[in-house]
């Protein structure tokens, strides 16, 4: 099973969204194994994008990431990383298609409601970004057997 990390950004914060996405979520299937409201401040941005501090928009996204809380979102599934991807759409907002999150909600690319990890070995490190280990609750839920074969496929 794979774990990806979402955060709820403050454009779907403000905008009422939090329940629609994760309600989206758990409808796939993914199963939320942690979930946390916290104010992100200078300093974890500039790690969590540090690939993007030299970008001309870097200043703005600051702003944007810090207007309110964000809800950090812990899930788990086959493929997790590559299906929430899937679900949240292209990053510019005008351009993600119909039916995925943001090509449902938002026209912008920095208001673009969701972050999503890229890949398996980011998602692991941004969930340590995020969450500290005793806030991860990797349990099985009853439906289980409803979501997968015996086998996990
Ligand atoms: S890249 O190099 O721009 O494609 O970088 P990417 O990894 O896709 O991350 C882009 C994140 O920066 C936010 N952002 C913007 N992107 C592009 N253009 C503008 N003007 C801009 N402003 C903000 C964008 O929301 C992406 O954030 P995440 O949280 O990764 O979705």
């Amino acid at each position: 099973m794979e774990s990806s990390l979402i955060l709820i950004k403050p454009s779907a914060i403000e905008r009422f969204l939090t329940g629609e996405i994760i309600s989206r979520l758990q409808k796939k299937g993914l199963i939320i194994t942690g979930l946390k409201m916290m104010q992100l401040d200078e300093k974890i941005l500039r790690e969590h994008y540090a690939h993007l501090v030299d970008r001309p928009f870097f200043p703005f996204l600051l702003a944007s990431m810090m207007a309110c809380p964000v809800i950090a979102v812990c899930v788990k599934g086959k493929n997790a990383v590559e299906a929430v991807r899937n679900m949240v759409g292209f990053t510019d907002g005008s351009k993600a298609a119909p039916g995925t999150i943001r090509g449902d909600y938002c026209l912008s690319n920095q208001e673009n409601i969701v972050h999503a990890s890229d890949s398996p070995e980011n998602a692991a490190i941004e969930i340590k970004r995020f969450f500290k280990e005793d806030e991860i609750f990797d349990y099985t839920p009853g439906y289980f057997r409803y979501l997968y074969d015996p086998e996990g496929h």
